[in-house]
């Protein structure tokens, strides 16, 4: 029986994900942040699947919560087969988490990356085992949800800003979709990083659709009033873990790493995301920023 670990699975895609998974014969791990949530999910899936999930609390806007949370998995389990890096939100303002990093940047991309480095270097990630990153159309410039800011803030969009990572310098007012692109566009680079680093198994990011969720809704005011509309007039996030097990199983099929998909395809990722002097620099960085947790 393989075993899957899925962050982010009391919403959304993760959710759907959890539930369709509940029906096939993988065992299922997964992480929450709110602790009644977590309860109701694995009581959910009880009731009406019959299945037995275990779950580890861990915030990913707290390094020291994540690093805990690894060490009650190192505890637990011996191998992950599919690990997927889902959780994550779309925060339009500027704000800090707790270890004072931007928020998009360590929600989305450096807490998962501090708990997708101790599973790999405790061999938990291990021979034909797949990570996939869940990543967003938004990482490029060039995607709808960043036209505001090809306009204000054109020099910092579709780069990840090394010298000063949680752009202290700039003072941000008001709505943009930069940080959360910026999130995404790192958690690309991450993948095709680690695909090169690591031969014995398998990496990959996907989009998974443009889906009616809640991961706008802690957007302040704004996100709150549209969540309802978002839902109502795009595709359900089932689609996303449809897609998410579709990439899954291929990639086991084809033994595929180091791939962009876009749904279901293939795709070219925004063309700096291919830059492997920046990969190497985004590393390093993410490396020296978990240092003391890892
Ligand atoms: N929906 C889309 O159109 C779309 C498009 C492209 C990419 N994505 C990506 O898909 C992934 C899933 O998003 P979704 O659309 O399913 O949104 P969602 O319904 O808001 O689900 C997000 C999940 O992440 C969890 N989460 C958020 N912040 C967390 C934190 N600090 N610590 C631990 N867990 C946290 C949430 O926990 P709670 O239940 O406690 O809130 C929830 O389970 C995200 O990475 C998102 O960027 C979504």
């Amino acid at each position: 029986m393989k075993s899957i670990l899925i962050t982010g699975a009391t919403s959304g895609i993760g959710n759907h994900l959890i539930k369709i998974l509940a029906n096939s014969d993988y065992k299922i791990y997964f992480i929450g942040r709110n602790k009644l949530k977590c309860e109701k999910l694995v009581e959910e899936l009880r009731n009406k699947y019959s299945y037995k999930a275990e779950y580890f609390l861990c915030d990913f806007s707290d390094l020291s919560s994540v690093k805990t949370a690894c060490n009650k998995i190192l505890k637990s389990l011996k191998k992950i087969d599919v690990l997927v890096n889902n959780a994550g939100k779309v925060y339009f303002s500027y704000g800090k988490t707790h270890d004072n990093f931007e928020r998009c940047f360590q929600i989305n991309y450096l807490s998962h990356f501090l708990l997708t480095e101790i599973l790999i270097q405790n061999k938990i990630i291990t021979e034909h085992s797949q990570i996939i990153n869940v990543s967003s159309v938004a990482h490029d410039p060039k995607s709808s949800i960043n036209s505001l800011d090809g306009i204000k803030n054109k020099d910092l969009i579709g780069k990840i800003n090394f010298e000063d990572i949680n752009y202290e310098k700039e003072n941000f007012r008001g709505f943009s979709g930069m940080f959360y692109s910026r999130s995404k566009m790192a958690q690309i680079m991450w993948t095709y990083h680690l695909s090169k680093k690591h031969k014995d198994f398998f990496v990959n990011a996907i989009h998974p659709g443009l889906l009616g969720s809640n991961v706008i809704n802690e957007s302040g005011f704004l996100g709150k009033l549209i969540t309802p509309f978002f839902k109502l007039f795009f595709r359900s996030s089932k689609e996303g873990a449809e897609n998410i097990i579709y990439v899954m199983n291929k990639v086991f099929e084809e033994n595929i790493s180091g791939k962009y998909f876009s749904e279901k395809e293939e795709s070219k990722s925004f063309e700096k995301t291919y830059d492997l002097d920046d990969q190497k620099k985004l590393y390093k960085l993410s490396q020296n920023l978990i240092n003391k947790f890892s």
